[in-house]
């Protein structure tokens, strides 16, 4: 779908209403830095697929102002109009203290429903000061949105984990105001998610929204099963969607993308270009046709990285013509290192690294390239490009965009994706080569099969996964979603 069709459905179904986004990461962030501010975009799955449609449609995104210069490059109502060489919409910034955000993002958000929503065996830590931070959060989070709603109709379209509690929050004091939240990560089975000790008050404020998505059909039976049997609700299997105090809440599952069309532009720019020399002087030594494998994740305990490092290392050893043949380069985007599971994660990684290249490693030859730093998205779609092979090996992730990002650089046809069967990702594109990366010895064996594969099948795989995305790209997601708004939400539209 074209961005234009989008902005058309969104003003049609929001009939003049305002459109209002809701997130906790922003999508610029403004740094200060010796030379003056920089503007930086972060490592986000979340805001790589919802900005291109903020910036089709218009409207005001509120977010969490975390950079070390927002506050000074703001109006008085905390308000800028982005992205800043050509501005589409309004980023109105809300504060949080260093105390809340602690217990709002570090401890309730990425410490106890991260890890609870995504089971990969990490134990969540539930506290009550996190909880009451997050409640005054998502509260200080619905006054920026009834402010700038004002008194007229608004749509307002919330972002993930962090914000559980806010369309409650906003339908209690405009029961008028359409609210819709997407929820980026997995929702676990009713087993795992009864440990919450909140389970009635969040399972209660996310029945706010009169739609509620999720990435797959199962996230969404998780859901509804979960409500079934933890809170006073009317199920409806027919139609999908849940009654409480008489009003729906409408389930649907709604698989993100990314912007196809602009990945396959951007790929050929300049900016790739310098981001591929620069990575070429990185590979020191580095001698053409040595196939590039490649992962570009935040440093997070759910993207499988040891794990990849490890079935890596077992190719290497199980099978030596693969040696020196291959390299691995991981883009490493450091994340959340205030949370002691990621300070941990990143030391694990530092000598898992430096284990495997001291066994392995030749004079001219060093396996793996760990390069921890924010690289860009000019640098991710580069190492894309590069590639021969990109390993996505999360043990569970709602969607996991860099597998798209990865389809939509590849406007040459070429390159192979390796891919966990616990991503989102996984149930559309059919054509990775699919591992599970709990079992190192079968990723070791799909690594070498993508090692080894001949070109034409590359080729094939390659192109029904492009065609697959070029239909399903973000605006159609984003189109997918506005429509049901017109199904269900609408007057006419009600069952
Ligand atoms: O997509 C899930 C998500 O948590 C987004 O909400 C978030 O922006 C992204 O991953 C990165 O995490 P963070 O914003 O905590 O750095």
């Amino acid at each position: 779908m074209r961005a234009s069709e989008l902005a058309e459905i969104v003003s049609r179904v929001s009939a003049g209403a305002k459109l209002i986004v809701v997130s906790n990461r922003e999508p610029y962030v403004h740094v200060r830095e010796e030379e003056g501010i920089r503007v930086v975009r972060p490592a986000s799955g979340m805001v790589t697929a919802i900005e291109p449609i903020v910036r089709a449609v218009g409207g005001t995104w509120i977010a969490y102002g975390g950079g070390s210069a927002d506050r000074l490059v703001v109006d008085e109502k905390n308000r800028i109009a982005l992205p800043p060489d050509d501005p589409k919409f309004i980023l109105k910034r809300v504060w949080i203290s260093r105390t809340e955000e602690k217990g709002y993002y570090q401890g309730m958000s990425n410490t106890a429903l991260w890890p609870l929503c995504h089971i990969v065996y990490k134990r969540p830590y539930f506290s009550r000061s996190d909880w009451e931070a997050y409640k005054t959060v998502n509260r200080r989070f619905c006054d920026a949105v009834l402010e700038e709603a004002g008194t007229g109709s608004a749509i307002v379209f919330i972002q993930d984990y962090h914000f559980a509690l806010l369309s409650r929050m906003i339908k209690d004091a405009r029961p008028d105001i359409r609210v819709i939240q997407f929820w980026h990560i997995p929702w676990p089975n009713r087993e795992a998610f009864r440990i919450f000790p909140w389970e009635e008050e969040l399972l209660d404020g996310l029945l706010g929204n009169d739609l509620l998505g999720f990435h797959i059909q199962y996230h969404c039976n998780n859901f509804l099963e979960t409500v079934g049997r933890a809170i006073e609700s009317l199920v409806d299997y027919e139609h999908f969607r849940v009654f409480r105090g008489g009003r729906p809440t409408y389930v649907r599952p709604f698989p993100i993308s990314v912007d196809v069309e602009q990945i396959g532009k951007d790929v050929e720019s300049p900016e790739v270009e310098k981001r591929k020399s620069r990575f070429l002087k990185e590979l020191e030594g580095y001698i053409p046709g040595v196939k590039i494998f490649v992962g570009a994740d935040r440093i997070d305990y759910t993207k499988g990285i040891p794990e990849r490092l490890q079935a890596f290392d077992l190719m290497l050893s199980r099978y030596p013509d693969t040696r020196t043949k291959t390299v691995l380069v991981q883009l490493a985007a450091p994340s959340r290192t205030a949370v002691a599971a990621y300070r941990k994660l990143n030391e694990e990684l530092d000598e898992l690294v430096e284990e495997i290249n001291s066994r392995h490693l030749t004079e001219d030859w060093l396996p793996i390239r760990f390069l921890r730093a924010h690289h860009d998205y000019y640098a991710v779609l580069a190492a894309c490009r590069m590639a021969s092979v990109v390993l996505v090996t999360s043990l569970h992730d709602g969607m996991n965009l860099v597998a798209k990002e990865f389809i939509s650089a590849r406007t040459d046809g070429d390159g192979i994706l390796l891919l966990s069967q616990y991503t989102g990702a996984f149930r559309e594109l059919a054509d990775a080569l699919q591992v599970n990366p709990f079992d190192l010895d079968q990723m070791a064996d799909a690594m070498y099969a993508a090692f080894q594969m001949p070109e034409e099948e590359r080729r094939q795989r390659m192109e029904r996964m492009r065609a697959l995305l070029e239909m399903n790209d973000v605006y159609q997601w984003g189109g997918n979603i506005f429509k049901e708004v017109e199904r269900n939400l609408s007057p006419e539209g009600q069952q």
